[in-house]
């Protein structure tokens, strides 16, 4: 395949936590015949031509956590060097033993002696940046079977002082849920993913362990109509997607998987398993949005499902500069907002190579999900967004579900079953977020596309999701969560490197921060807002030990604005000793 007829196809998923997932494919047109979420394959599409290349760049998940930079991300920071307690260890694991209610909780510790313990590490971890040998390892990790076991844990933990990290998916974009600078216990929630769906009353109770594939999946397996407003990448946990927001294709009709999350099981740090009745509507409120890392274990959700029409459509539609991919982009900031809430069209831009020899472009991947039939949609884009240029051709007409793997960059007609899949390759990435409240001048996408030349960029992407729709009529107090009314779209800024060591980290790093200080005067300002399923350590983080609320609210009025002060009002009533704390953990009051 040469480099003259290959097209870049950029499938981003978004995710919130789930984080999104970008998905480079190398392709023809819109023949989608790869080997889906290879996650780890890179950009460096031409070495690899004979196969297919899909680069599944994950959303970030939030797990829960607690997190750490990697020394080449930020040189100043260095990983404290506690001398691995073998005290502290040995008397945790004895108190876990010792004071279970059930002895079978020795079959799910797995401490550095256990044949197991890399693999199952390992497993869940979804950046290669945090799984080097310098990176801090937890002295034991836990895969409780059920909530008791989760108290358990809670207990010995608090008794012999040792940090837990509580682990979903793995798709933190910091490795906040499997890396601490202080002895760690992780909490993997990876035995805890039943999902029942009951399709008479449209909801399901999912546990936070599952992964957002194994949710869509079982709903598909009851219903056609009904669909769940969650992130794209199927390899992201519900546990930390859902308490930071988490959206996906259908966001501008229902909003995010958080609005439509109804009950929640949680245990306390006191080891209480309360419900959304017995908890009270402000932690309810908290974990909707705020991160449920802060505030104690995630057991489960209860979800409203949402209806879909039987037949969606989408498409994938690549205009590169000499294609005016300037003047469509410009064009679609003052039309992706304001479109019917049936029509969800993100812009994924890359890098590429031009027509003409040696010469770069950028390509713009107008990719879309329309909830209905073409011919509906084709008027639709023919009065509001001609510039498009869309044709019938462009377009495919599937069920939802089948939507879920064409986002998620498998191959049409592919079973159902990828969706279970947990493996991924995996790359080192670091993203960013901001949020784009006025058209940005063609002058200012011009300045981007300068910076996609630059040679960090060969793996890099920006993906912009329109906002509008359901997200504007949500009040921002409504759940923490606060990017609503006035945002015309997001942007995800990701660069992806698959070499090894400080000097490629940071020369990538360097390169995301450049273009993010490029951006200034064009996104949001006093606070330059983030989405935290996108976690972004650059963007401030507590002091070791005693954070102050004034050192919290720099990263926390970006994520939350407002809502930040009612988040550590919520702390510092359930959990006032800061047991459940990371680098960006909500801060209680007395600290
Ligand atoms: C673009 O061209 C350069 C050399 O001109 C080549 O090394 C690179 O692999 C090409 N990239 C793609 C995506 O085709
Ligand atoms: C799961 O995905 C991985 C990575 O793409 C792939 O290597 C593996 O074959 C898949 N497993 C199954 C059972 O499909
Ligand atoms: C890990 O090793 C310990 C000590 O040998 C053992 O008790 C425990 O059952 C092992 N855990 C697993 C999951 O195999
Ligand atoms: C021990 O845990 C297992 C797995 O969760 C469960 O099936 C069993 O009923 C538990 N036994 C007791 C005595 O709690
Ligand atoms: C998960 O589902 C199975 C089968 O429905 C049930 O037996 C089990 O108790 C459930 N586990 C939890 C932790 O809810
Ligand atoms: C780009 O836009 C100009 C003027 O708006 C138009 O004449 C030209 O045909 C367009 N080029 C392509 C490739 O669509
Ligand atoms: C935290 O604050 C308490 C009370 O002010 C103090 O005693 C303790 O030393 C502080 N811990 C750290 C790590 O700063």
């Amino acid at each position: 395949m040469s480099p003259l007829n290959s097209n870049l196809i950029l499938l981003f998923s978004t995710l919130t936590h789930s984080l999104t997932m970008a998905l480079l494919l190398h392709s023809t047109q819109t023949k989608l015949t790869h080997t889906p979420l290879e996650l780890a394959i890179f950009l460096d599409l031409d070495t690899k031509s004979n196969s297919h290349n899909t680069q599944v760049l994950n959303q970030a998940s939030n797990d829960i956590i607690i997190g750490v930079l990697d020394t080449g991300v930020c040189p100043s920071w260095v990983y404290p060097r506690f001398p691995p307690s073998a005290h502290t260890h040995e008397n945790f694991l004895q108190c876990l033993t010792l004071h279970s209610r059930n002895d079978s909780i020795s079959e799910v510790i797995y401490t550095s002696s256990n044949s197991s313990y890399s693999f199952v590490l390992e497993s869940s971890i979804r950046n290669p940046r945090f799984s080097t040998p310098s990176t801090p390892k937890p002295l034991v990790i836990v895969t409780p079977l059920g909530v008791s076991q989760i108290q358990e844990i809670l207990s010995c933990s608090q008794k012999h002082g040792m940090q837990v990290r509580v682990r979903s998916g793995g798709h933190d974009y910091e490795g906040l849920s499997y890396v601490s600078p202080v002895p760690f216990v992780i909490l993997d929630m990876i035995n805890l993913r039943n999902i029942s769906v009951d399709v008479e009353n449209s909801f399901a109770w999912v546990q936070s362990g599952a992964t957002l594939g194994e949710l869509y999946y079982e709903i598909a397996e009851q219903s056609k109509t009904l669909g769940f407003p969650a992130g794209l990448c199927p390899t992201i946990g519900v546990g930390g997607h859902f308490s930071g927001g988490g959206y996906g294709t259908i966001l501008r009709k229902y909003g995010l998987a958080a609005d439509n999350v109804i009950d929640a099981h949680l245990i306390d740090v006191k080891g209480r398993f309360l419900d959304r009745k017995s908890m009270g509507e402000n932690l309810f409120w908290a974990i909707r949005g705020g991160g449920g890392a802060s505030f104690g274990v995630i057991v489960a959700w209860k979800i409203k499902l949402v209806p879909v029409p039987s037949t969606v459509t989408v498409f994938t539609v690549n205009k590169n500069l000499e294609q005016n991919a300037t003047k469509i982009l410009h064009r679609w900031q003052y039309v992706a907002d304001k479109f019917d809430k049936d029509l969800f069209i993100r812009v994924g831009l890359t890098g590429a190579n031009s027509s003409q020899e040696g010469k770069k472009t950028v390509q713009a991947a107008f990719n879309s999900l329309y909830l209905g039939g073409k011919d509906k949609l084709l008027p639709l884009m023919q009065e509001s967004f001609p510039e498009l240029g869309l044709v019938s051709e462009d377009c495919k007409e599937m069920s939802w579900i089948q939507s879920i793997l064409y986002f998620a960059g498998f191959p049409s007609g592919q079973s159902l079953d990828v969706l279970l899949n947990r493996t991924l390759t995996i790359i080192s990435y670091k993203a960013k977020s901001d949020y784009v409240k006025n058209p940005i001048p063609e002058s200012g996408l011009e300045g981007i596309w300068q910076r996609f030349y630059e040679k960090e960029a060969v793996s890099a992407a920006l993906i912009l999701t329109p906002y509008g729709g359901k997200m504007s009529e949500i009040s921002e107090s409504a759940i923490p969560f606060p990017h609503r009314a006035g945002n015309i779209y997001k942007i995800q800024y990701v660069v992806y490197w698959s070499e090894e060591g400080t000097a490629a980290t940071e020369s990538h790093v360097s390169w995301i921060r450049r273009l993010y200080a490029y951006m200034a005067p064009y996104v949001s300002k006093s606070p330059r807002e983030a989405y935290i399923n996108y976690r972004d350590l650059d963007i401030g983080t507590n002091n070791e030990g005693n954070t102050s609320y004034r050192q919290a609210s720099i990263w926390g009025t970006k994520y939350f604005k407002n809502n930040f002060k009612r988040l550590v009002h919520v702390k510092t009533v359930f959990d006032p000793t800061n047991f459940f704390r990371n680098e960006q953990s909500i801060p209680p009051l007395s600290h």
